[in-house]
Order: C-alpha cells, then sequence, then structure tokens
C-alpha cells in the first residue's frame, strides 16, 4: 500500500516533558489507522503535528510524499490537506448545518460548494437538515456534521481526535458503525485516536499503541491482540493473565500446563506467559487443577476467576450457560489454537 501519512523519528516536548518521543509510523492511503493509548500518552500531540498544529523537535513528517515538516520544511495547516474532528466538534451555534459543512468551501463556486455540502450530508446520512441549526440535531447528529465540515474540502487525510467522547455509551456504538461505512465510503486516510479498545478494533484496519510518547506495537487488531509485543499492549487491548514459567528443552512449563515456545529463550530462562480469557476452556480432560474462586455475569457470558495449584489466578470465559459457584473444582486446558505468548520475567 502507498503509504499517505509518514513520520520519521518525530519528537515533541513540552519544556521538560516528551508528549511525543522517536515516533515513526506509516498510514497507507485510504487506510483507517487507530492510535490508542491511555490518557496522556501523547495521541493528540501526535494528531496536531500532523496536521501542522505543532512543529517537531526532531524527525519528519511526509503527507501524500510532500514533506511538510522537519528537515527545514514547514508546510502550515491549511497547506496540508488534513481535515481535523475534534472531540468537542466545535459547530458554529449561529449557522445552519448546510453554513457549517460549506466553512471550509471559500474559494469554491457557489454551485461547487452547494454540489459538495449536498454530497457529503448524503454521505453522512444527515440529508434533508441542511437548514437546521446545531442545536436542533442530536449529538450524533452535530458529530455528524463536524466530519462533514471535515470532510467538505476534500481532505487527503482525516485526523479524528477522540469524536465520540462526548457521546453515551449506546450511541456511541451506533455511531461507530456509522463512521465505519462513512471513513470507507470516502475512500479517504484517516487516524482516529481513541483510548477505548473496543473502538479501535472496531473501526480500525491496523492500530498503534502508544504510552508514554512512543508507540510499542503497530498491527492489524488480531496480531496485536494475540501476539502482544509488550504486558502492557497484552493488558491494553484486552484481559490478560500472566503465569510464572519455566523454559526446558524448547517448551515452558506452568501452572497450566506445559507448552511450545516460540522465541529466543535460554534453557532455564524464567518468564511470564500471557494467557486470556478467551484462550482458556474448562474441561474435565484439562491438564490443570483449579477452584472458582468468582463468577462475574458479562451478560452473553461469565468471567470466571480460578485458583490455580500454584496460587496463581487466571480469568476465563464461558458461555452464559456454563455457571459454576465459588468452591467448583474444575480442571482447565488452554485451546490448542493457542500458543501462548511468553516475555522475559517481569519486563512491561
Ligand atoms: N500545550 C501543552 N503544554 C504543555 N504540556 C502539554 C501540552 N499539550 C500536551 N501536553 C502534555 O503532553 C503529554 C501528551 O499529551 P496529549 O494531549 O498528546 O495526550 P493524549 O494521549 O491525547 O491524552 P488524552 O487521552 O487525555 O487526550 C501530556 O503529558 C500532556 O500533559
Ligand atoms: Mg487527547
Amino acid at each position: 500500500m502507498k503509504p499517505q501519512v509518514v513520520l520519521s523519528g518525530v519528537a515533541k516536548s513540552y519544556g521538560e516533558t516528551p508528549a511525543v518521543a522517536d515516533l515513526s509510523l506509516e498510514v497507507g492511503d485510504g487506510e483507517v489507522f487507530c492510535l490508542l493509548g491511555p490518557s496522556g500518552c501523547g495521541k493528540s500531540t501526535t494528531l496536531r503535528l500532523i496536521a501542522g498544529l505543532e512543529a517537531p523537535d526532531a524527525g519528519s513528517i511526509e503527507i501524500g510524499g510532500t514533506p511538510v515538516a522537519g528537515g527545514g520544511t514547514w508546510l502550515p495547516p491549511e497547506e496540508r490537506k488534513v481535515g481535523i474532528v475534534f472531540q468537542d466538534y466545535a459547530l458554529f451555534p449561529h449557522m445552519r448545518v448546510r453554513e457549517n459543512v460549506a466553512f471550509g468551501l471559500r474559494g469554491w463556486s457557489r454551485r461547487d460548494a452547494r454540489r459538495r455540502v449536498d454530497e457529503v450530508l448524503e454521505l453522512v446520512g444527515l440529508y434533508g437538515m441542511e437548514e437546521r441549526y446545531p442545536h436542533e440535531l442530536s449529538s450524533g447528529q452535530q458529530q455528524r456534521v463536524a466530519i462533514a465540515r471535515a470532510l467538505a474540502p476534500e481532505p487527503e487525510v482525516l485526523l479524528l481526535d477522540e469524536p465520540f467522547s462526548n457521546l453515551d455509551l449506546d450511541l456511541r456504538r451506533r455511531i461507530r458503525q456509522d463512521i465505519r461505512r462513512i471513513l470507507r465510503e470516502a475512500g479517504i486516510t484517516a487516524i482516529f485516536v481513541t483510548h477505548d479498545q473496543e473502538e479501535a478494533f472496531y473501526i480500525a484496519d491496523r492500530l498503534g499503541v502508544m504510552r508514554r510518547g512512543r508507540l510499542w506495537q503497530v498491527g492489524t487488531p488480531e496480531e496485536v491482540f494475540h501476539t502482544p509485543a509488550t504486558p502492557f499492549v497484552a493488558r491494553f487491548v484486552g484481559t490478560a493473565d500472566f503465569l510464572r514459567g519455566v523454559v526446558r528443552d524448547g517448551r515452558v512449563r506452568t501452572a497450566l500446563g506445559e507448552f511450545e515456545v516460540h522465541g529466543e529463550f535460554p534453557e532455564g530462562a524464567e518468564v511470564e506467559v500471557m494467557v486470556r480469557p478467551e484462550y482458556i476452556e474448562i474441561e474435565a480432560e484439562g491438564a490443570a487443577e483449579a477452584v472458582v474462586v468468582e463468577r462475574t455475569f458479562l451478560g452473553g457470558h461469565y468471567l470466571y476467576t480460578l485458583r490455580l495449584l500454584s496460587g496463581e489466578r487466571v480469568r476465563c470465559l464461558q458461555h452464559h450457560d456454563v455457571t459454576l459457584e465459588a468452591g467448583t473444582r474444575v480442571r482447565l486446558r488452554l485451546r490448542a489454537s493457542h500458543t501462548p505468548v511468553v516475555f522475559p520475567r517481569s519486563t512491561n
């Protein structure tokens, strides 16, 4: 895929605080990329650097093959062909929907602007609402106006900074479906910031997990979930438990059984083995004994907390028709389809 946005060794500090450190990333043409990470990890700063609202201290940025920042180059935001949707969407309250969306179309002929506004309103499903004021729209509709406004000038890249964080959970879930469709239909390159793993998985072709200004892993949702690069990534993109293990003869022994180990570990290495609740089965023939400690109802599933003979705890996801009381003895095994991910002991 042709890269549309390229960051190479980008760094940005505010005083002593490094907000973004040595960040390199390529986002492909037409790709929907999510930046995922905890509060304060540098997600918004990264978007602001791409948009040209901040200048990098080091490194360089290219958009559509054109250098826009770094190495003595500087292209101001209005020349970068980038649209932005912020968290608070900042519509102009005194302007109708049509005027809000047409705002970035100065320099267009009246006819072209009108046609483009109709086109993007159609795309976001708000056709027929162009004469309303923002206060006459629901929050979800206002959010879509903000997206239409950002898309109207035909940017090459759309940046979205936690665009759903003002919406309630139910609406977030509904609108993220729309957004995915809108971004794909528009065929635009999009970088979407969120700290919600479920949202990132839902929307992204690929995602990058950030922490303390750095990207720790970039990959498809499946890659990041099943083969996290670090224990932090493992915990951030799902539920993970870590079991102590020792490497012997290319295999790792844990309280949950013995598994093949990939990667370079010396004989006798002490490691941590990541297991997810989705990987564990309760089965009469299972390799390890355990006791049910707690059961949590999640709707379609129960999440069980189990104590192994080693005293270590693991969680296990079961269909809602498997009901076990605390104190029940069971046997567990790791699903055959999962070769567990192994980390050196106490990395992060
Ligand atoms: N204008 C600024 N002046 C000083 N420090 C800043 C400024 N903007 C951001 N920072 C600091 O840079 C770091 C990264 O901030 P950033 O806004 O990029 O985080 P974020 O990942 O978007 O967080 P959130 O999820 O809370 O929005 C934080 O430590 C923040 O306090
Ligand atoms: Mg932010």
